[in-house]
């Protein structure tokens, strides 16, 4: 009974606190954003929102040129079935999972379903998977599937299925362990040459029918690394990727968020990739049908032979 009591008493106060936490953060962030010009010799522009600074169709275009010959494209259709009735199914099912995060994310994880065969996965992990909701459908739809979560913030504990630590050295974990892995919004936090080194590490942990869907796989009209100057130091930014563009952005929230751009996607992450993956780079139409907001395309590494569906149908 104490707790209704204390909410109604909380609940005029609310507005306020909102409105005094958000002066807060905007003086808090031109006051870090000062500092970091002052401290590092590198420019910093600041944007707000994060803008890709070309149309979708141009930075294809860019990418078709730029990709190798052995590196597969593919393209997918949101707002037409397969993708789209599949999507409404999930939305109808699980859109309470996804209560106060929105349906960007329902949509990753829709597609992770559409997209991995999971009929012939016997393990799956998340990599860097936060406090990702997926496990919740994955358990009532896929409940023989054994359900691993990856993350830095993690400390590993193998009989819950938790792997605690950097992705790229996933050490405690077998090679060949896994039939499927996914990157939901994570690959761009990974920072330096992290997301580089992951590539390696997937293939060891991979078992030989095994796929890693990344998505989204960010893009943009230049390579840029974006930061919210209230989440970092000036000595991290300084490190950030010196072929990038610096971008701080307001309300980001997030102390490191990298897009490549077509160009150094190849040249960057895709340069080495072995010769025991392949990779495909998929590309989806239609965003705007399902939410003004949603920004994806993404690049899947998978054996010749995989759970990756590879096909339109
Ligand atoms: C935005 S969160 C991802 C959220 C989650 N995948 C989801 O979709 O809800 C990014 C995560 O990447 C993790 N991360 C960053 N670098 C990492 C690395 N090298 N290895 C493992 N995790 C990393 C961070 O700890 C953070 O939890």
């Amino acid at each position: 009974m104490t707790r209704p009591i204390t909410e109604a008493l909380k609940a005029p106060a609310r507005p306020l606190v909102r409105w005094w936490r958000a002066k807060a953060y905007a003086s808090r962030y031109c006051r870090r954003l000062q500092e970091h010009r002052r401290a590092i010799r590198r420019r910093i522009a600041a944007t707000d929102p994060i803008d890709p600074g070309v149309s979708v169709d141009a930075l294809w275009q860019r990418v078709d040129n730029a990709l190798p010959a052995d590196i597969g494209r593919s393209e997918r259709w949101l707002g037409r079935p397969p993708l789209s009735t599949a999507f409404a199914k999930y939305w109808t099912r699980y859109g309470h999972v996804y209560d106060g995060i929105g349906r960007e994310k329902a949509l990753e994880h829709a597609l992770t379903f559409e997209l991995l065969d999971f009929r012939r996965i016997h393990r799956y992990c998340d990599v860097a998977a936060a406090t990702s909701p997926i496990r919740y459908p994955l358990a009532d739809d896929w409940g023989d599937v054994e359900a691993w979560r990856q993350d830095l913030l993690f400390e590993t504990d193998l009989s819950k299925q938790i792997v605690g630590g950097f992705a790229q050295s996933m050490d405690a974990i077998e090679p060949g362990f896994f039939d499927a892995l996914t990157l939901h919004c994570s690959l761009e936090h990974f920072q330096g040459t992290a997301d580089v080194e992951l590539i390696s590490e997937i293939d060891r942990v991979l078992s030989n029918q095994g796929a890693c869907l990344i998505l989204p796989l960010y893009l943009a009209t230049t390579h840029r690394v974006y930061f919210d100057p209230t989440k970092v130091s000036s000595r991290a930014v300084q490190g950030y990727d010196e072929e990038g563009d610096l971008f701080a952005v307001y309300g980001y929230h997030q102390d490191h968020g990298r897009f490549h751009s077509p160009e150094t996607l190849v040249s960057r992450f895709l340069h080495d990739v072995p010769s025991t993956l392949d990779a495909t780079l998929l590309r989806f139409h239609d965003d705007g049908s399902l939410d003004p907001d949603i920004y994806l395309r993404f690049a899947v590494l998978h054996r010749s032979d995989s759970v990756f569906r590879d096909r339109n149908d």
